[in-house]
C-alpha cells in the first residue's frame, strides 16, 4: 500500500454514538484497506478519563478504557499527540456538551481538523460560529457536521452544494426530528391518546429521557438555525419562534416525575386539535425557514395526507429544499433522521470525505 494514508482519529464521547463509530471503523477495516486509508484512533475520552494507545483502539477497548484510561487535560492529549508526530488529526466530537465546544479553536490551533454530531458549535452565538471559521481558515482546517442535521441523511452538503453553486434557495421545510415525526405520524393515524403514543416513543428510544426535550422544539430549532447559517443568514436562536408543545404548568419547573405522573394533562389539547382537522388532514410538527422573509418557525401545522410530509411514517425525517430551479416542486430528502448506527455511519462518511482531501 504504497499511496495509502494514515488518519489519526482522537474519539471525545464514546456514547450511543461514539462507540458505535468506534465499532464502525474497526468493521469497515476490509474497504477503508480497498481505499488505501488506515484510520488510527490513539486516544479515546469521556468527560473526565482518557484512554492512549499509540497503536490505536483494539477490538477490546472498552475494556482497556475501564482498566487503564486516566483523567485527562486537553493539553496532555495534543502533548500526546505531538510527541509521536501524528499526522492528518481529526477530533471527533461525539458529545452534546457546550463545554467541549470550547477545545475547538485550540484543537484547531494544534493541529486539528474536526468532525462533530454536536450541534452546539453551530448554534451558539454568532460571534463565535464567524470566530471558529475563521480560525479554520488561518490554520488551513476543516470542520464537517453533517450529522448535526438529519444525522445520516445527505442535508448540509445538498444545501451547500446547492448554494455554492449559486442556486437560490427560497424555502426550506421538513419534519426533522425523529421522535416528533413519530409520534405524530401515529397520533394522527390512529385513535390513541397523545400520552400512550408518547409513552411508545419512549419505550422505544425515540425520545430523550425526559420527553420534554424533544416537545420544547429546540432541537428542531437548532437545526433550522444551523440551516439558515448555511445559507449565510446571520440569524440567532433566539430569532427562531418555536412553538413548545410542553404546556406552561408542565415545563422545566415540574420534576420529571411530576410530569409522568401528569403526563395525560396533554391528552385533551391534542385531542381538541386533531378533532378541528378534516379527514383530509394530519398533524405534523415542522421546521420551516422562510429565506425570503428571513423567518424561522418550528410550529404544530396540519398537513394535506397526500403531501410529502403528510406521507411521512416511522420515525422518518423529511426535508424539502425549494429553490428557484426545482419551482414548485421541492427536492426532498427522506429517510432516518436519527439513530446511532446512522449518526456514526455519518461521521465516518464524514471522516472518508475529509481523508481524501489530506495527504
Ligand atoms: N443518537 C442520535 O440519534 C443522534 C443523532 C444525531 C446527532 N446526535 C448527537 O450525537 C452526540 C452524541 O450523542 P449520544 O447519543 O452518543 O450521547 P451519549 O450517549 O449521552 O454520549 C455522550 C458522550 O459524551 C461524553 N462527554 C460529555 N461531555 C464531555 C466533555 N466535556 N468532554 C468529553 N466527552 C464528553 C460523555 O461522557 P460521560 O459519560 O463522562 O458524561 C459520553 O461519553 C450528541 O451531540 C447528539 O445530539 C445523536
Amino acid at each position: 500500500m504504497s499511496n495509502s494514508k494514515t488518519i489519526n482519529l482522537v474519539v471525545f464521547g464514546i456514547g450511543n454514538v461514539g462507540s458505535t463509530l468506534i465499532q464502525q471503523i474497526q468493521a469497515a477495516k476490509k474497504q477503508l484497506d480497498q481505499q488505501q486509508v488506515a484510520i488510527r484512533i490513539p486516544v479515546v475520552a469521556n468527560s473526565e478519563l482518557a484512554f492512549y494507545n499509540e497503536d490505536g483502539l483494539t477490538p477490546t477497548w472498552d475494556c482497556d478504557f475501564q482498566k487503564f484510561s486516566v483523567p485527562y487535560k486537553l493539553d496532555e492529549i495534543i502533548n500526546f499527540v505531538n510527541s509521536h508526530q501524528f499526522q492528518n488529526l481529526i477530533a471527533i466530537d461525539a458529545t452534546a456538551s457546550t463545554d467541549f465546544v470550547k477545545n475547538y479553536v485550540p484543537l484547531v490551533e494544534n493541529g486539528f481538523h474536526i468532525v462533530s454530531a454536536n450541534k452546539v458549535a453551530n448554534t451558539l452565538h454568532y460571534d463565535f460560529y464567524k470566530t471558529l471559521r475563521n480560525t479554520l481558515k488561518k490554520h488551513n482546517k476543516s470542520f464537517l457536521y453533517e450529522t448535526n442535521v438529519g444525522a445520516g441523511l445527505p442535508i448540509i452538503e445538498t444545501i451547500k452544494n446547492l448554494y455554492g453553486s449559486g442556486e437560490k434557495i427560497t424555502k426550506i421545510r421538513g419534519v426533522f426530528s425523529g421522535s416528533l415525526s413519530y409520534i405524530f405520524n401515529e397520533f394522527s393515524e390512529k385513535a390513541k391518546p397523545f400520552s400512550k403514543v408518547l409513552k411508545e416513543a419512549s419505550n422505544l428510544g425515540l425520545t430523550e429521557p425526559d420527553a420534554r426535550e424533544d416537545l420544547s422544539g429546540n432541537d428542531v430549532a437548532r437545526k433550522l438555525l444551523i440551516l439558515a447559517r448555511e445559507l449565510n443568514l446571520k440569524a440567532e436562536f433566539n430569532q427562531v419562534s418555536v412553538e413548545s408543545l410542553v404546556p406552561k404548568k408542565l415545563n422545566g419547573k415540574t420534576t420529571l416525575h411530576q410530569f409522568k405522573t401528569r403526563v395525560k394533562e396533554l391528552d385533551d389539547p391534542f385531542q381538541n386539535r386533531i378533532s378541528t382537522l378534516s379527514n383530509d388532514d394530519v398533524l405534523r410538527y415542522v421546521g420551516e425557514l422562510d429565506v425570503v422573509n428571513q423567518t424561522l418557525e418550528v410550529k404544530l401545522v396540519s398537513e394535506k395526507k397526500q403531501s410529502a410530509i403528510g406521507q411521512l411514517r416511522g420515525a422518518d425525517s423529511i426535508f424539502e429544499i425549494f429553490t428557484e430551479s426545482y419551482g414548485e416542486n421541492p427536492l426532498v430528502i427522506q429517510g432516518a433522521g436519527a439513530g446511532k448506527a446512522v449518526t456514526a455511519r455519518g461521521l465516518l462518511s464524514d471522516v472518508i470525505k475529509l481523508s481524501n482531501q489530506l495527504n
